[in-house]
């Protein structure tokens, strides 16, 4: 059943699942009955719905109607305006879990919405966690996934706002730093290109720039043996483990087909 914006907006009982569902599919949500039952479950009311239901069709990313989604089976908090974290960043998070121990220091730089930390930390157990966003909307939304589990996060660039005392200690660095060639981001979805910043996006002229300040300054925060994880494009990771290599780690790239994800993993020598 195809039903129109005011079957919403004017009626005091909530709409049924089919109506939603066939709202989303006409504005071209592909996943509309799943869209629809998350929609139904988290409005309180049918007014409620009915405005979640016009955000969505009007091109907001579920997530930010919402206000959360689920990374590695956790729910996090993601506002507007901020990064959600997609399930292709997984597989950096499982490379990590991998590389760490129980305990470990832990630092997720360019960290949106903390879902990379929060995700590391909660796989491990036990981790001394500091995240960084240059982004106040991000660092907001990650000291509320953070705080939970003991995770402080700070606003600023790259390793620029860390406590010095952390310099030579820690033992694991997840970055998903923005990495879109500049050229490209006008072909990202609609969802991506208006609706979430530029400075999460835009990579520079080959989606390199944050990527290699990342890289070059590791070692001085990098306890011996300790690692420093990328995730970058495919066709990106070449040049990213040379300048991981350049840093002085030696460098490896690692690949998953089934998630199109791609990490560049650098090992500070012990
Ligand atoms: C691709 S998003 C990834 C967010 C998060 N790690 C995730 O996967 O959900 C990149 C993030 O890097 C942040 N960022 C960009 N440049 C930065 C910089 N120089 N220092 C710190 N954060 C930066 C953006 O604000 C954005 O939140």
């Amino acid at each position: 059943m195809s039903v129109s914006p005011s079957s919403f907006s004017s009626s005091s009982s909530s709409p049924s699942r089919s109506a939603v569902a066939g709202r989303l599919r006409s504005a071209g949500c592909v996943f509309a009955e799943d869209e629809a039952d998350l929609l139904i479950s988290a409005a309180r009311t049918p007014d409620d719905l009915a405005a979640m239901v016009e955000r969505r069709v009007s091109g907001l990313p579920l997530e930010h109607v919402l206000g959360w989604a689920e990374f590695c089976g956790l729910r996090l908090a993601v506002e507007p305006g901020v990064f959600v974290p997609r399930p292709r960043s997984e597989f950096l998070i499982r490379q990590a879990s991998a590389l760490a121990r129980p305990g470990a220091v832990v630092v997720d730089l360019c960290c949106g919405s903390g879902a990379l930390g929060a995700a590391l930390a909660a796989a491990l157990g036990r981790a001394e966690l500091h995240a960084v966003d240059v982004e106040p909307a991000a660092v907001r939304c990650a000291r509320r996934n953070l705080a939970p589990l003991g995770g402080r996060v700070h606003e600023g660039d790259l390793y620029g706002p860390l406590p010095d005392d952390l310099r030579g200690r820690v033992d694991v660095v997840i970055a998903s730093p923005p990495y879109v060639p500049t050229a490209s981001i006008g072909l990202l979805p609609p969802e991506a290109r208006l609706h979430e910043p530029a400075v999460a996006l835009d990579g520079g002229a080959d989606g390199l720039d944050v990527a290699r300040r990342v890289a070059a300054a590791a070692p001085g925060w990098l306890a011996p043996g300790g690692c420093l994880l990328i995730e970058t494009g495919e066709l990106q990771a070449a040049s990213a483990a040379e300048a991981v290599t350049a840093a002085g780690l030696a460098a490896r790239v690692a690949h998953c087909d089934d998630l199109d994800a791609t990490a560049v993993i650098g090992t500070l020598p012990a």
